[in-house]
């Protein structure tokens, strides 16, 4: 690899995590992540708070990503941050905090697409000789609190998503469905450890039928609920009883609609290089149902690192290099905005 000594330091605030990394030519030196728990009391995150925890946490977070990396303010070659979506007041904080930044620095800014960055996390790498990023074309999906999308990747700017979920996402699925049994937000992890001693054979939910790549889990939700109305019925003690149980035959039901459409798209593109990302790729079921599939379909399996699959600046910083190699700078009046595509 020719060292051209690009550093860049990435920015994320899109939604409850404070994170700044470093990377040197794609290669991570620090990614720093400052998580929420003032949100856990409300069972979900609470915009507001979000943003006060943001302001506290940047400066100080940014501070340890540079000091980890062993890099000065002035090695930086530029500054990149998430510019959307997310929740509007977090990412001002970040886009006000790299304006203030690159200007003082006079670097130029870049401005990224957090979905985007979630892909291009399988591009991050640990050391100078990691060679195992995904060939392009490949399938990415993108599995996260927010959204479920299988995105065609062509190249690191040519994402097209060819199916996309048409109410929940799976990670909704998992956090509304944990919170309906008693479980602390967010409850995806938690339905995840309690899945591994349940059987997922005991309870099965409605999987929807949905035509091309798309995904629905607002009638696994209601197929859940109503399971949990009819057995209180017969008994109050239903749910701590089966609490196990009910986790695996959720999580199998969530990663078997995930599978189901992911392969039917492998099939019809005939592309066997498949990757995941966002916050649900760190199921410990939906791993192993990729192991599985690169078994059985011979795909080639992309599963990022524990600590790129959640909300992480090392994957903006990512984008940003990118960027930066095609001198893609954003200008000083770039606003944040909630809500798009890839
Ligand atoms: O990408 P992410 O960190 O950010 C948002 O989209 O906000 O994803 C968070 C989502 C949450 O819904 C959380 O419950 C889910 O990812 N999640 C999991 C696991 N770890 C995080 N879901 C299932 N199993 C897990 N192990």
């Amino acid at each position: 690899m020719i060292n051209q000594n690009i550093i860049i330091l990435g920015i994320e605030s899109s939604c409850d995590d404070t994170s700044a990394a470093v990377l040197r030519d794609g290669v991570v030196l620090s990614n720093v992540i400052a998580g929420q728990k003032v949100h856990e009391a409300f069972g979900g995150v609470v915009p507001e708070l979000a943003s006060r925890a943001h302001q506290q946490n940047i400066i100080p977070v940014v501070d340890q990503a540079l000091k980890q990396a062993g890099i000065e303010k002035k090695d930086l070659s530029a500054v990149a941050f998430t510019r959307g979506p997310g929740l509007l007041g977090s990412l001002l904080v970040g886009a006000s905090f790299t304006k203030g930044f690159a200007t003082a620095l006079d670097i130029p800014m870049i401005e990224v697409n957090h979905l985007q960055a979630h892909v291009l996390a399988h591009f991050i790498k640990q050391d100078e000789n990691d060679a195992n990023q995904p060939q392009f074309p490949f399938l990415c999906l993108l599995v996260s609190g927010g959204n479920s999308q299988i995105i065609l990747v062509r190249a690191w700017n040519q994402m097209e998503i060819i199916g996309q979920t048409i109410d929940d996402a799976a990670g909704e699925a998992f956090d509304k469905c944990a919170k309906v049994i008693g479980l602390p937000y967010p409850g995806g992890p938690v339905i995840d450890r309690l899945a591994q001693t349940g059987d997922p054979a005991i309870f099965r939910f409605n999987k929807p039928q949905i035509k091309g790549y798309d995904y629905s889990f607002s009638g696994l939700k209601t197929s859940f609920l109503y399971l949990l109305r009819d057995r209180l019925k017969e008994d109050p003690d239903f749910i701590e009883k089966n609490k196990a149980d009910l986790c695996a035959g959720l999580q199998a039901t969530i990663i078997e609609i995930l599978m189901d459409k992911l392969r039917k798209a492998s099939k019809d593109l005939n592309i066997k290089e498949i990757a995941v990302a966002g916050g649900v790729s760190a199921n410990s079921g939906l791993r192993k149902a990729f192991e599985e599939h690169a078994q059985k379909y011979g795909w080639k399996i992309h599963i990022p690192p524990f600590a790129y699959t959640t909300d992480n600046a090392a994957m903006v910083a990512m984008c940003g290099h990118f960027k930066y190699l095609n001198q893609e700078f954003c200008p000083m009046d770039a606003t944040p905005f909630s809500r798009t595509g890839v």
